[in-house]
């Protein structure tokens, strides 16, 4: 109870949330309601149901149809409301989001409707409780980079409400070599990279999203824990990963959160952080995967400060932002 408290009270950044992953059984009815899309699920209760998964892929094919019923820029303005305010409740004063352009745009939906129904919930919780935010596009790696290459240019008009690129979706079959060229054009436009890799594909793939992808920071990562040689490298470059250790479970990532890699993680002196995923379909928003974690892996307060102070050096705030939470 004492470190439920602590969880609550401290300030935490959340670096790895797609926002399509924290749309709520409750309220994909409501707005498939509103938008007269007809749903394959009865009701509430069966939709929650289904989230029952083997893998990513069986994840990742029952959370593309949630988006379905996303059309309007009010809908995004909703989802990503909805999110916020889950922020300001579990006192997460700074987040960077994902979220997926092409799976929108391919189903019609104008970039511009989707970038401005996110922007205008992050301006107005700026305003109404200063939390911060930053926005970043992710590429669909199961899609072509032709595909990506496409999506880049789409998203450069909209370029100042986005903070880097980032890349994720199926990983096995999909590795980070297929998509070099695409984030060698992010680069030179001057954006920040983020990479998903060693979720559930090998540790060579997150060498190579440091070395040709030129990643800055690891979304999951945690398979590093089956290359010391790549432990000793994140280690030294101090490049932050981004765990997400119910998701981890919920996918079977691991089989027990007793055996997660994050505790193995931090005291090999990585930069780890911890993050939610898609809180909607893993079944815990950013507290309670601290909460579980620390009591899983015996987490003692000084870990589960150190991992909220790591939220904060291992975002993409600027130096003299980091100051006021570290
Ligand atoms: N898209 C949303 N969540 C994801 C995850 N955990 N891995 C890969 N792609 C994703
Ligand atoms: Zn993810």
């Amino acid at each position: 109870e004492n470190l439920t408290a602590l969880i609550q009270a401290i300030p935490k950044a959340e670096l790895h949330l797609h926002i399509e992953g924290t749309f709520e059984p409750e309220l994909i009815f409501a707005l498939a309601e509103r938008n007269n899309i007809p749903l394959k699920y009865a009701g509430v209760e069966a939709l929650r149901k289904a989230y029952e998964f083997k893998n990513l892929q069986e994840f990742l094919d029952i959370y593309y149809q949630g988006a379905d019923v996303l059309l309007h820029e009010q809908d995004f303005y909703d989802l990503t409301m909805a999110y916020l305010n889950r922020c300001r409740q579990e006192n997460i004063v700074h987040t960077e989001l994902f979220f997926d352009p092409q799976t929108h745009t391919h189903r019609g939906v104008a970039l511009k409707t989707v970038v401005s129904g996110i922007q205008k919930a992050l301006d107005d919780a700026r305003e109404q409780w200063g939390i911060t935010s930053f926005l970043i596009p992710n590429f669909l790696r199961h899609l072509s980079e032709e595909d990506a290459i496409s999506t880049f240019k789409e998203c450069l008009p909209f370029r100042d409400y986005f903070a880097g690129f980032g890349l994720d979706s199926s990983e096995l079959g999909h590795p980070p070599t297929k998509f070099e060229r695409v984030f060698r054009m992010v680069r030179e436009e001057g954006f920040r990279v983020v990479v998903h890799a060693g979720e559930e594909g090998p540790a060579q793939n997150i060498w190579d999203s440091l070395n040709l992808l030129h990643a800055e920071r690891i979304d999951h990562g945690v398979r590093s824990i089956d290359d010391p040689e790549l432990l000793k490298e994140l280690a030294k470059r101090q490049t932050p990963l981004t765990v997400c250790p119910l998701s981890n479970l919920k996918l079977k990532v691991v089989d027990d959160l007793k055996d997660h890699p994050l505790k193995k993680l931090l005291n090999a002196g990585i930069m780890a952080t911890v993050n939610s995923d898609d809180p909607a379909y893993f079944g815990g928003y950013l507290n309670q995967n601290f909460r579980e974690t620390a009591e899983a892996l015996k987490l003692s307060k000084e870990e589960i400060l150190k991992l909220a102070k790591n939220s904060f050096k291992a975002s993409f705030l600027s130096e003299h932002e980091k100051e006021r939470w570290i």
